[in-house]
């Protein structure tokens, strides 16, 4: 993502209930020079940005922070190759697990981590507000294509 990506990207969190609420100065974090340990990728079609994703390494874990895919490209891959993008780069800074939080009532997002290969390793109850809602945690180990 470059900074003159963040108007797109902040319309398509937006514009999905289901994405984090985050002001410009949060994804300014992620632009921030030498911010190597945050990054945010974009899927960019014609010079249109259909995706994002925005993780960040937390010692040895990379936390998938927020996922989004416009309505109207969705079920074509891209959300799986922005995973796939976070996930090269986590491994490349040495990480061995990818984990999340994700809204119980988050059918779709729940069978997209689960057909990426995360499974759920726990819950918090009433974690999440506007509807109150159980987090769901999920998690995957990070295998470099070498151990494959
Ligand atoms: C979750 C999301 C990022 C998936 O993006 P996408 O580009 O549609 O996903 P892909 O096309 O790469 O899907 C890969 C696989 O994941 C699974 N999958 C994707 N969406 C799914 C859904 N709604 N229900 C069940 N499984 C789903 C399928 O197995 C799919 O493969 P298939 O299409 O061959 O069946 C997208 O639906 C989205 O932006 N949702 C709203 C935002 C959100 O909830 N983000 C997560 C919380 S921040």
């Amino acid at each position: 993502m470059s900074p003159l990506d963040l108007d797109a990207v902040m319309r398509l969190a937006n514009a999905e209930s289901a994405a984090p609420r985050w002001g410009p100065a949060m994804y300014e974090t992620f632009l921030a020079p030498g911010g190597h340990r945050k990054q945010i990728f974009v899927a960019e079609e014609d010079g249109r940005i259909l995706g994002f994703i925005a993780g960040q390494i937390i010692l040895d874990v990379c936390e998938l922070d927020s996922i989004v895919v416009d309505s109207g490209a969705r079920r074509r891959g891209v959300g799986r190759a922005l995973l796939a993008t976070l996930c090269g780069w986590a491994r490349a800074g040495c990480v061995t697990r990818a984990q999340l939080e994700v809204r119980g009532g988050n059918n779709g997002a729940i069978g997209f981590y689960r057909s990426s290969g995360f499974v759920q390793d726990g819950q918090r109850p009433g974690y999440y507000r506007n509807p109150d809602e159980d987090a769901v945690l999920m998690s995957m180990a990070l295998v470099s294509s070498q151990e494959k």
